[in-house]
């Protein structure tokens, strides 16, 4: 048994999504009763590094589980690299860990996806802090865990609009292209693609040939099918553009994505090159329509807050028992603790033979590499 739990930090960082607000109840809830101070460090690794956070009580967190958001307010910042006001950015990890300790944090809980996940283990490994983490993300890319919290919300919505999309482009006889968020994985454009009944996906981890796709729709056209809706998730990448990729040699790679360039060959987004091409090859009038920030607002779903009160409770759970230097995950059924050092530096990216992708093949559904069965000329 570990020496008492007596003050912990909660802190939300990276872009926001529904549920946060869920997990940040669910830890209050949990650890409030067992006498325990919760303080709730502002926008992210900033209220860390410039000591600026708030006193949560059980009161404050009432009525919180259906909100989105996050009370706390996030932002992008790494505490080894602030930004400063003169526009110099600082390496602030010793701030940040010096202000963990004049709050005497027994714990400090982190709620982000990938980067955060990062972030909370070399506040662990520099300056030796009990964190807990818990995954965040409408990508769903969190390596570690099945499931992270604001992914199914980030797809009802995005099957929502899908759904809508469809009865326009019946009516009309157009071809609708829709842009998906989803990071550099496909785990929103597939999911939501599949449960609207996309006729096209494309996803990252499929480059697609845009010949091919523009096939599929020709054969939906012949099946006297005059509208077709194409989901695109904005990672994705055409053949040609995956295999120039590959070819740049990984020192270039990682000097074009410090300077935000890594497409720069590709001058548009993929959603508009391949509505253009695909009203020449079909004829029929087409329309792009970007989700943006919208998959991300709004109250989360029944199994997002199920989902976050689990990681919430867990993650107490965990730091009462004295368990640090974990992200709670979901693998099966079961909640588990996954060592941070085991987190850090992956991805979860969909597999080529995930379920998901068997199931689309299966309903004719064209994931931009081959034409479908049915639909050939
Ligand atoms: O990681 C969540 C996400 O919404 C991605 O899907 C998207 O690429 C990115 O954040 C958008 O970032 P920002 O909120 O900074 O515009």
């Amino acid at each position: 048994m570990s020496t008492k739990l007596r003050t912990v930090g909660i802190l939300t960082s990276g872009g926001d999504c529904p549920g946060l607000n869920a997990v940040i109840r669910a830890i209050t809830k949990t650890l409030t009763p067992e006498g325990v101070e919760i303080l709730g460090i502002l926008e992210g690794f900033n209220g860390l590094v410039e000591n600026r956070y708030i006193r949560l009580s059980d009161a404050d967190t009432s009525g919180l589980l259906t909100v989105g958001g996050t009370i706390l307010k996030t932002s992008r910042n790494k505490p080894h690299k602030m930004p400063g006001p003169d526009g110099t950015v600082r390496d602030m990890t010793g701030a940040a860990l010096e202000n963990c300790r004049r709050m005497n944090l027994d714990c400090l809980f982190c709620l982000g996806g990938g980067g955060t996940q990062k972030n909370a283990f070399r506040l662990m490994q520099e300056g030796g802090l009990n964190v807990i983490t818990a995954p965040k993300t409408i990508d769903n890319d969190v390596w570690g865990t099945d499931t992270c919290f604001g992914f199914d919300t980030g797809m009802s919505i995005a099957t929502e609009a899908i759904d809508r999309l469809h009865t326009t482009a019946s009516s009309h006889h157009r071809v609708m292209v829709v842009d998906i968020m989803g990071h550099n994985s496909g785990w929103l454009a597939l999911g939501a693609g599949i449960a609207g009944g996309a006729d096209v996906i494309l996803i990252p981890e499929i480059p697609y040939d845009i010949d091919i796709v523009a096939q599929s729709l020709l054969g939906r056209m012949r099946r006297g099918k005059m509208f077709s809706i194409v989901a695109v998730a904005e990672g994705a990448v055409s053949k040609e553009d995956a295999a120039r990729l590959q070819a740049m040699d990984e020192k270039k790679k990682k000097r074009k994505k410090k300077e935000g360039k890594e497409l720069e060959h590709i001058k548009e987004p993929v959603s508009s090159i391949l509505a253009e091409h695909l009203e020449d090859v079909t004829g029929l009038e087409t329309r792009v329509t970007s989700l943006g920030h919208l998959q991300r607002g709004g109250i989360p779903t029944p199994s997002d807050r199920l989902l976050c009160t689990k990681f919430g409770t867990h993650a107490a759970e965990l730091a009462l028992k004295g368990q640090f230097g974990c992200m709670v995950a979901k693998q099966g059924e079961e909640f588990v603790a996954v060592p941070l050092e085991d987190v850090v530096g992956k991805k979860r990216l969909v597999t080529l033979d995930h379920p998901w992708i068997r199931a689309a093949r299966d309903v004719s559904v064209c994931l931009g590499d081959i034409i479908p069965k049915g639909l050939e000329s």
